[in-house]
């Protein structure tokens, strides 16, 4: 029997009644038997300066280690001027470093995304794409995940009430599984 896929997932916005946020907590809930997703705040995590890179702040340890620990990570994340909010790429960046010491080495990944806009964060995901290319990661590339025009799919409550979107991230989530434990085999 495969062991527990232990899944990290990380968003894109700090904001207390950010969509992302929900997306991730739904993520948590639809997540299939045999897999665990544990969430990660990155409030606190300060900007990047490489002067630090030998004395690394605790929060990003913190993030660090719990990157290297996880199966497999997830990130759900708005769109900010058409591409990566800074808070995500500030996070990704600390724990690329110091050189060669990248977390995100050989791990698989998915993403998803929720904006007020008409594409729901498309151009911030293919530019993820571009920095997953670089940190050697792997990401899953079906379904994607769009959730447009995020007020609509959400009530006044916060919680998402789109059922294709919470289809889809269950689908996304079975992916995930499966790729993460046909890695592992692959790799013995
Ligand atoms: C600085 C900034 C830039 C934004 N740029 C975009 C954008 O390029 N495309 C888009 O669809 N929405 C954009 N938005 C709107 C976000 O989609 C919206 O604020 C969304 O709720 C943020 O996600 P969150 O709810 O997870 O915090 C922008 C918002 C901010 C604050």
């Amino acid at each position: 029997m495969d062991r527990q896929v232990n899944i990290l997932g990380f968003a894109g916005s700090l904001r207390k009644g950010s969509y992302n946020k929900v997306l991730l907590r739904e993520a948590a809930r639809l997540v299939p038997t045999g897999a665990k997703i544990e969430i990660f705040d990155l409030e606190g995590i300060p900007p990047f300066n490489q002067d630090l890179e030998q004395s690394v702040p605790d929060k990003v340890k913190e993030f660090k280690a719990k990157i290297r620990a996880a199966d497999a990570i997830l990130i759900a994340t708005p769109e900010y001027n058409y591409s990566i909010p800074g808070v995500l790429k500030n996070a990704i960046d600390w724990a690329s470093r110091p050189y060669p010491d990248n977390s995100f080495e050989d791990k698989p990944v998915v993403m998803m995304s929720a904006s007020t806009g008409m594409l729901g964060g498309a151009r911030a995901q293919y530019h993820l794409r571009q920095v997953f290319t670089f940190l050697n990661m792997h990401p899953v590339n079906r379904p994607e995940i769009f959730v447009t025009f995020a007020p609509s799919k959400f009530d006044e409550k916060g919680a998402l009430t789109d059922e294709t979107a919470k289809e889809l991230i269950r689908k996304l989530l079975e992916a995930l599984v499966a790729w993460t434990q046909r890695l592992k085999k692959e790799k013995g």
